[in-house]
């Protein structure tokens, strides 16, 4: 069977005025009581005792039954819906692939369909609210949630939330977008301050979270843990109601993250709800904010628009109906998606004619990275609990504020079975590496080694180095001193160093890919599918070759010390600092290889109707494949810069040719400065090309200058 969405829910009155007719009916205390929600997974509320009857979830607010206003019920849904602490006990969902192994599929439409599942799989339960939609830009490679999100780029990361949440939303439940604003590294998150010139900010993840928000109209914005500029992201008058309800113009409403609150006043700044309750310091949203709203320093008319825009944003997309019987969903057929988007975001870093792997006599020898059981996970909040068995769970320890975290969750389908399935006529066997000189005798028996490595990260922990951990990387390095035929397929959260790469003759990037990825991997190894990956992040040759090599500020010190990051990198990110500072990364954003070649022509451009580029596209090889080519902004007046503006993937079988044609965002062009955009006028130059790294010949049209308003 093939996957079907629902039918989205009708809407029939005007959500903001609906939202202002139920309003109006409230009590000040039923006012009160949506603004502020809590936890109910059992064990992390400490404080209270949790309201009987009600699931375990990230989220609850009561509803107000007299004026059919529903219970918000909130689940974490970034990769799949979650349970947190088997609290629905053996409630299992669908895994997907981490966000970065999403993005590297380059393909809108996908995720599209994937935010719609997981929306699915959460309304099946009567959730109606996802905490989806994680978008912050990738600056440090270390950073331990980058896993969850969608890369470096704003065009792309933009792009691809939003198609998330509007798939999410045709579901009839509301999706956040996370974490507003800069919440790029983990250590100190909540005492951290972020500090970035604020228009350098407007051109990067701001501008990513406006296309977000343009495409996918999300219901919910969460703030972030950390400051921006020295202000609490939460309590951010200059962000949330400056730039998201000002200049954006947002009519959703604002939700803290959990534990992210620290007065009362943040409503002022814009904060419509605080979440999470129990982990703040206060129920400021309680008691608190009942005294400042009779003693007048909190206006009526401020909380009552905090109301509106929740309902507003319940009603907006029927996420107030919460259909009766549930509706079911066929776990089988959300399975096959997961395997789609795992192989859809495989990238093929490096291939020197070991791949695919011909079937027939040989003996090959897998090595390492658990590849005998399933595939590795990221940890925290976004966590699934897999729809395909129990995972493999390694306690790996630790204390501090997010010590149950810290363990690793290795989903089970194996890609050694898979790979023995897809190569019957190979004998495979298997070292799980943990002696190097062992897995160096077996491999002196093998025609090939495919080593498995794995880097696990995770909510609330930054990564201290890009190497691969626990003597992995003298693992591959002995064998590729001692084999000539070495494949390394990577799980990792994030670019890793690879002193080996020299030595070896493949390279695969696998990220986390999800409860299909161990069938994935095979797939892909094996040939019966063609990679298509693009990386959605630069990997830099090492930390020196990004803006900051020195340690994570905050890296070590005790949990809640203050701590400051400076992004002196500005926009200027990812293959952004590389173009500028002109050192070639080891793998550039936008690079993946494929079992066939593309060539690209000469791209035209265009200025009517709108600014957009075309190039043909052919796929010169023998197989059938996917191809993503790339538009990128090169130069702006002579003065040389990088920045994506467009992209497309295509599937061309051998021979085909077909037209990409690409509409440029005007934004991706100009500086922001006092307060709108700016277009200086002169000649912009572009490429299309493989890659960040590798772009063809240019293009170049006269604009005039322009300027406007966000
Ligand atoms: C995370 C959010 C998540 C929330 C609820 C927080 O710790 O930062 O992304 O949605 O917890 O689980």
């Amino acid at each position: 069977m093939a996957w079907s969405a629902t039918p989205a829910p009708r809407v029939d009155e005007d959500p903001n005025a609906r939202a202002a007719r139920i309003e109006a009916q409230l009590s000040d205390d039923e006012r009160l009581s949506l603004l502020m929600g809590i936890i109910t997974v059992p064990g992390s509320s400490k404080k209270l005792p949790l309201p009987a009857g009600v699931p375990s979830v990230a989220g609850y607010v009561p509803g107000v039954p007299r004026l059919g206003i529903p219970p918000q019920l909130a689940t974490d849904a970034g990769l799949g819906v979650t349970n947190p602490s088997d609290g629905r006990p053996g409630d299992k969902a669908t895994a997907l692939p981490s966000g970065l192994a999403m993005a590297a599929g380059f393909d809108p439409a996908l995720v599209e369909r994937l935010g719609a599942m997981v929306a699915l799989e959460a309304r099946s339960r009567g959730f109606n609210i996802l905490l989806g939609g994680g978008m912050n830009l990738a600056r440090d490679p270390r950073n331990g949630r980058n896993f969850e999100y969608l890369g470096e780029d704003p065009w792309l990361a933009g792009q691809l939330a939003g198609h998330a949440i509007r798939g999410s939303q045709s579901q009839g439940v509301v999706s956040t977008i996370k974490h507003f604003a800069l919440n790029a590294q983990e250590t100190q998150r909540q005492t951290l301050d972020a500090r970035i010139d604020p228009d350098a900010l407007r051109e990067s993840e701001l501008l990513a979270f406006q296309i977000g928000i343009e495409i996918g109209q999300p219901g919910a914005v969460m703030c972030a843990y950390n400051r921006v500029n020295g202000e609490p992201a939460c309590g951010h008058a200059g962000l949330l109601n400056g730039v998201l309800k000002g200049d954006w113009g947002y009519k959703g409403w604002v939700m803290s993250d959990w534990g992210a609150v620290g007065s009362a006043e943040h409503i002022l700044a814009g904060l419509d709800q605080q979440a999470g309750s129990q982990w703040d310091r206060e129920f400021w949203f309680g008691q608190p904010l009942r005294e400042r709203l009779a003693a007048g320093t909190v206006p009526r008319a401020r909380v009552s628009d905090a109301v509106r825009r929740i309902l507003r944003s319940l009603y907006a997309v029927g996420a107030d109906q919460i259909p009766s019987p549930l509706p079911a969903v066929d776990l089988q057929v959300h399975a096959q998606l997961a395997l789609e988007a795992a192989r859809a975001g495989i990238v093929l870093l490096k291939n020197d004619g070991l791949l695919p792997l011909a079937d027939g006599p040989q003996r090959i020898l897998v090595v390492g990275g658990h590849a005998d059981f399933g595939v590795m996970t990221g940890g925290g909040s976004s966590q699934v609990t897999p729809s395909n068995g129990a995972p493999r769970l390694i306690d790996v320890g630790g204390d501090g504020g997010l010590a149950v975290y810290a363990r690793q969750s290795i989903l089970p389908g194996s890609p050694l079975a898979a790979l023995r399935q897809a190569l019957p006529g190979a004998t495979i066997g298997f070292q799980n590496g943990y002696s190097v000189d062992t897995a160096l005798a077996h491999a002196a028996q093998a025609d090939l080694v495919v080593v498995f490595a794995t880097k696990w990260e995770g909510e609330g922990l930054d990564s201290g180095s890009l190497a691969l951990p626990q003597g992995q990387d003298e693992l591959i390095g002995r064998l590729a001193q001692v084999h000539r035929r070495v494949v390394v397929v990577l799980e990792t959260g994030n670019p890793v160093t690879m002193p080996w790469l020299g030595q070896v003759g493949a390279v695969v990037q696998a990220w986390y890919p999800g409860q299909g990825g161990g069938q994935a991997i095979a797939d892909v190894l094996s040939g019966r599918v063609n990679p298509s990956g693009r990386l959605p992040v630069s990997f830099p040759q090492s930390l020196a070759q990004t803006p900051r090599d020195a340690l994570i500020p905050g890296l070590g010190q005790p949990y809640r010390t203050p701590a400051t990051v400076h992004y002196r990198e500005g926009a200027e990110a990812g293959y952004r600092w590389h173009a500028r500072s002109g050192q070639p990364p080891l793998f550039a954003f936008g690079h993946g290889l494929s079992y066939t070649r593309f060539s690209h022509d000469t791209p035209q451009i265009r200025r009517e109707p709108d600014l957009s580029m075309s190039v043909a596209v052919r796929n010169t090889g023998e197989r059938d494949g996917n191809d993503v080519p790339q538009a990128y902004l090169v130069a702006r007046n002579g003065q040389p810069l990088q920045r994506l503006v467009g992209f497309q993937k295509l599937a061309l079988k051998p021979g085909e040719q077909a037209t990409a044609t690409l509409r440029i965002d005007p934004r991706l062009l100009a500086d922001f400065r006092d307060g709108g955009w700016q277009l200086p006028a002169g000649r912009y130059e572009f490429a299309v090309g493989h890659s960040a790294g590798e772009l063809g010949p240019r293009v170049a049209i006269d604009l005039p200058q322009r300027r406007w308003r966000p």
